[in-house]
């Protein structure tokens, strides 16, 4: 298993947020976490990923605990966090961007970022603040990527992306998965999530209320429904 969380609980102040988050996540599997607004997502990722501290439950990670370490040594042993508003360095250019998150040992090198972003190397000169909102998307990717991700985990990567690009990163997100990377995707738009996905959960006010493979879930509108607010399609 390449990731096992849990009964993980996190606050921020007096605030107890995930009450008590339970969820796994296989070799080689795409996994989404969905839920409505403020039901914990993007804390549960930040929990992960060492950026906010677990008060409470355990986080393993390829077999290690890794609950409780610096969100910069949790990335280094393979676990790489996107988050929503991207991070990436906005002075600097696309390839500057891309070449401080290299590592030698890294499957991933700048030829394989571009063949899987064209649009990145058409754009590899140009300031991270001249980047469109799907550009900055890819390149956030691609950074994560350099750094040698066994479990990427995504925060609303699509999110107010234009239809076509859209199609453009799920196709890619497909090709990192089918390159054996395991991913960890919040995301709201369901149709990208049952396009990529393995398997669902469902967060709703800290707690996972729902767990079910992608042709279940696919075919349960009353859980979509209950949990997610969406009309019956
Ligand atoms: N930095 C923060 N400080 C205090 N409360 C926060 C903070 N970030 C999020 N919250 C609260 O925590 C809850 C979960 O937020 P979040 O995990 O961002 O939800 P989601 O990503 O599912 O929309 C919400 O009630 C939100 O208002
Ligand atoms: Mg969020």
């Amino acid at each position: 298993m390449m990731l096992d969380v849990r009964d993980v609980h996190a606050y921020y102040g007096k605030s107890h947020i995930l009450q008590g988050v339970s969820l796994q996540v296989n070799d080689g599997e795409t996994v989404t976490l969905l839920g409505r607004n403020g039901a914990g997502k993007s804390t549960t990722l930040k929990t992960i990923a060492g950026v906010v501290a677990p008060r409470g439950g355990t986080v393993a990670f390829a077999g290690k605990p890794v609950a409780g370490q610096p969100s910069h040594r949790i990335a280094a042993a393979g676990l790489c966090f996107v988050p929503e508003h991207r991070g990436i360095f906005r002075l600097l250019n696309v390839e500057e961007n891309l070449r401080l998150a290299a590592r030698k040992d890294s499957p991933w090198q700048l030829a394989d970022i571009y063949r899987i972003f064209p649009r990145l190397q058409e754009r590899r000169k140009n300031g991270g603040a001249q980047l469109s909102g799907g550009e900055q998307q890819m390149l956030a990717i691609g950074r994560a990527l350099m750094n040698h991700p066994r479990l990427l985990m995504l925060d609303e990567p699509v999110e107010g992306l234009a239809p076509v690009i859209v199609e453009e990163i799920v196709e890619q997100l497909k090709q990192i998965k089918a390159a054996g990377v395991a991913i960890l995707l919040v995301e709201q738009n369901l149709e990208v999530c049952t396009q990529l996905a393995d398997r669902h959960y469902i967060v709703e006010q800290g707690v996972i209320v729902y767990e079910g493979s992608n042709a279940a879930f696919a075919a349960d509108h009353a859980v979509k429904d209950r949990y997610l607010g969406v009309g019956v399609v």
